[in-house]
């Protein structure tokens, strides 16, 4: 059985999407966040899942928090971490600790639009499709080996919050099925590629109307 750690700072609908998954050979041995009033703790500890809301404010340096945030993942010897809107910048030194077993979901076309406000940059760009990323974390924020993806149209009339919203349904297949595959023992990386999953899941998600 392989234990999952989920990273979370607020609602958490991703990590809900995977605990509800009920991945075989799989268990979320635990939910954090770094916000101890983040919604989904609730849902986690109601279904029995060990939480811990470790608050970011309470701590001197990035590092300082990156070594307690590690102290508490490595208690539940994780065989994979799982950054499912975790909104933190992480230190080079927790990142090389979890190297090729900690994801992260990113809610546009990786590379396009690392960091925030994904939504309205890709309407200000004009872009006709966007979408979501799972990859492998390395030190730079919103890079590393890209898992899978899944694409959506822009409609004209899009707001950040109904592209974000169609995006999320995206999301929340997207990121069961990447953790699955994981899990699975199916995803290599070689010369800094994944190979598998991506192609099968854009594919399927495809609903941009032809020209
Ligand atoms: C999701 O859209 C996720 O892709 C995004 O935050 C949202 C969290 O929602 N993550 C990032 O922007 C990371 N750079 P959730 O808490 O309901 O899963």
């Amino acid at each position: 059985m392989k234990n999952i750690v989920i990273l979370i700072s607020g609602r958490g609908s991703n990590m809900q999407a995977i605990v509800d998954a009920a991945i075989p050979g799989a268990r979320v041995a635990a939910v954090i966040a770094n916000r101890p009033d983040a919604a989904g703790l609730a849902w986690a500890a109601e279904r029995g899942i060990a939480v811990l809301g470790l608050d970011h404010k309470q701590y001197a340096s990035r590092e300082a928090f990156d070594d307690s945030l590690a102290a508490a993942i490595d208690a539940h010897a994780p065989d994979l971490v799982v950054l499912a809107g975790f909104m933190r910048i992480l230190t080079p030194a927790f990142t090389a600790r979890y190297e090729g077993r900690m994801l992260n979901i990113h809610p546009s076309l990786l590379p396009s639009f690392p960091g925030l406000h994904t939504h309205q940059r890709a309407i200000d760009m004009g872009c006709k499709v966007a979408g979501c990323s799972v990859h492998f974390v390395t030190a730079e924020l919103d890079h590393g080996p890209i898992v899978a993806q899944a694409v959506v149209p822009v409609l004209d009339d899009d707001t950040a919050d109904s592209l974000a919203a169609r995006v999320l349904t995206q999301e929340h297949q997207l990121y069961p099925a990447a953790v699955r595959r994981f899990v699975a023992g199916e995803l290599g990386i070689r010369d800094g590629r994944v190979g598998g999953v991506g192609a099968t899941a854009a594919t399927q998600s495809l609903q941009v109307p032809a020209l």
